[in-house]
């Protein structure tokens, strides 16, 4: 939500901060804009409403000489305040054009503060919260004991802000200092050589350096080309944590597809791989960062999950493993919904928060507030070093790899293996099931990257049956079991990438109200239970089927490929391997994401920049 980046260095700054917008456009795409210091005292500022191509046609436009320097910074928008407009595009500046700000979150005690600066004589000149900021610190520059200190009024300015963001500034008669800060939303520091790098995400920076620092919540960073100084708002000194990355520019880069998403979804059965190896050692399952020890895992009595979109769907399946192999309950909660409810928690209880960004607001406050309980918090992450993770008890990485289009794929498999690990993890330690039986359920899933590839495979069926269907309104979905929350997922795909109504259903429920909307030619897809390993279910799926058919509906069934039951019934049948119960969410729902980017795609739709959408949701 919102990209930012910042560079000083001996570079065309214009050319390195583009470049970086384009690679965080996912992030947000209401507007972009660029600040470019000459080092002469004076700051360009270029920005426009809309995609990263507006800028780039301005810039055209004004001429990229009137852009020239070697300190710059550039933000890409997910309007929060104020309508996505060239107004209100960042950067913002103070009146005198020296002082430049970027900005993702919220500050939310804007109101007061604008009302303060306006009762001095300050213009606003857009209405966004970001631009009190700038106004804070150009007043810190021209008066008092920071005058003149550029470093010491954005520390004062600092304080005196609330809520949650990355701000970041420059001055332009300081061209060879950036000062950012994080509360909240992400920060990270790129290490190249005799130039610096700050950004919301690695991405920004991958093609010149993979050397980085992680920040901590309440830091704050000021770069040179050649050092970077981590503070706390207050000033005293505080250690960044460095990292290598260890993915290069190939992998943010579309290698060949048309899209992000298309990659990704090509990349399952690599990010699946990728996140389980290694965690299984001499028979027992090793989480990343086990803050937890086995006894803590004994204690627990009861299993909380919380998450968002997705992410949250991949709780949903979790609650079927993890119940069925510790025999301990389970509760899946959308994390926006969790802290407002007072859910009861205590000590023995363990929040799995599942997360690819490990930025999400709503998922991050749900976790504080398990920990406010006293509750454990085991973080299931794609993102090193996120807020997330470094503020739960235990973290599990999915190594899916950067996940730039919007509407998760590969995350969503890789969130399934790794939430079914801490399934075992815990049927481990509690001795529900012996070491040879965990060591064989792992087995089973490492042989699901081969059944994906297969998968993904045989898609041009698929690909032409959307194609044919791209023309309908309304798309329902249902499934039982562990097909139940595919069904939402695959519900999800459709809305956001090709904003077609679709909805989601346990396929038991139909006849206790959404049968009415089937009608003649309603196209409805079907994820079948195994017919060996849920035979009763299978069979009660198929009289479900029936009796949509009977309406009208025009069936689209996922079954086992040898399912001649379901064949029979299916106006359109899409095979998938024959899996085990648990594990079959991992093949049916490969069908579902190219099913829904192919409608998007035959719609005309961006799949990777789905309207009104942005990556990582960091506002409540
Ligand atoms: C849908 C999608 C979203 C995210 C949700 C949570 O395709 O991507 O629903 O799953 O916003 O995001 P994370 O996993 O970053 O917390």
């Amino acid at each position: 939500m919102c990209g930012i980046v910042g560079y000083v260095g001996g570079r065309d700054a214009l050319d390195i901060v583009v470049e970086a917008l384009r690679r965080m456009e996912y992030r947000g795409y209401d507007s972009a804009g660029v600040a470019i210091l000459d080092g002469q005292g004076h700051t360009a500022i270029e920005k426009k409403a809309g995609r990263l191509e507006n800028l780039d046609k301005q810039i055209a436009t004004v001429g990229r000489d009137s852009l020239a320097g070697s300190t710059g910074m550039g933000h890409t928008r997910w309007a929060t305040h104020g309508q996505p407009t060239d107004r209100n595009a960042h950067p913002h500046v103070s009146l005198d054009g020296k002082i430049a700000v970027v900005h993702n979150g919220i500050i939310e005690n804007y109101a007061p503060l604008r009302a303060e600066l306006e009762a001095e004589g300050v213009e606003f000149a857009s209405d966004t919260d970001t631009e009190t900021a700038v106004h804070l610190i150009s007043r810190e520059y021209t008066q008092g004991a920071t005058a003149g200190d550029f470093v010491a009024s954005a520390y004062a300015a600092l304080r005196r802000l609330d809520g949650a963001f990355t701000l970041v500034f420059t001055h332009s008669d300081h061209p060879d200092t950036i000062v950012a800060a994080r509360r909240s939303t992400p920060l990270v520091v790129g290490v190249g050589d005799g130039e610096m790098f700050v950004a919301s995400d690695v991405t920004a920076f991958i093609e010149h350096t993979r050397d980085a620092v992680e920040l901590g919540h309440d830091e704050v960073v000021v770069i040179t080309a050649d050092s970077y100084t981590v503070t706390d708002f207050d000033q005293e000194p505080r250690e960044g944590k460095p990292f290598h990355i260890d993915w290069d520019l190939a992998a943010a880069e579309k290698g060949g597809h048309d899209f992000f998403m298309l990659k990704e979804i090509a990349e399952q059965p690599a990010a699946l791989a990728d996140t389980m190896l290694g965690h299984l050692e001499d028979g027992r399952i090793v989480l990343d960062e086990q803050r937890l020890t086995d006894d803590d895992l004994r204690d627990v009595d009861k299993v909380f999950v919380v998450a968002c979109g997705t992410a949250y769907h991949a709780g949903l399946l979790a609650k079927y493993a993890i119940e069925h192999w510790t025999r301990l309950p389970v509760e899946v909660e959308l994390a926006s919904e969790f802290r407002y409810r007072d859910p009861v928690l205590d000590r023995s209880t363990l929040v799995v928060a599942i997360s690819q960004s490990g930025e999400t607001a709503d998922t991050l406050e749900a976790v504080r507030h398990a920990k406010d309980q006293k509750a454990r918090v085991l973080a299931i992450c794609n993102t090193n070093g996120a807020q997330i993770p470094r503020e739960s008890d235990a973290v599990l990485y999915t190594h899916a790899g950067p996940e730039i289009g919007v509407a998760s794929t590969k995350c969503f498999l890789a969130q399934i293996a790794a939430a079914y690990m801490v399934g075992l993890a815990l049927a481990q330690a509690r001795g529900t099931k012996y070491a040879d039986e965990v060591a064989r359920e792992f087995a089973a899933m490492e042989s699901m990257t081969e059944a994906v590839r297969e998968v993904l495979d045989t898609m041009e069926p698929v690909r032409e049956l959307a194609r044919s269907l791209a023309h309908h309104n309304t798309v329902l979905f249902i499934g039982r079991h562990v097909g139940y929350p595919v069904a939402l997922e695959g519900a999800l795909k459709l809305k956001e990438l090709a904003y077609m109504h679709a909805e989601g259903f346990a396929a038991g429920e139909l006849k206790h109200g959404p049968i009415a909307l089937i009608e003649d030619g309603l196209p409805v897809i079907i994820v079948m239970p195994s017919p060996a390993g849920r035979a009763l279910l299978h069979s009660k799926m198929v009289s479900n089927i029936r009796e949509i058919q009977a309406r009208g509906a025009r069936t689209i069934v996922i079954s086992e490929a040898d399912d001649v039951a379901a064949q029979t019934v299916a106006d359109h049948f899409i095979p998938i391997p024959s899996t085990p119960t648990l594990l079959q969410p991992l093949v049916s729902t490969v069908p579902l994401q190219v099913f829904a980017a192919t409608v998007a795609q035959t719609r005309g739709y961006d799949v990777d920049k789905p309207r009104n959408l942005a990556k990582s949701v960091t506002v409540e």
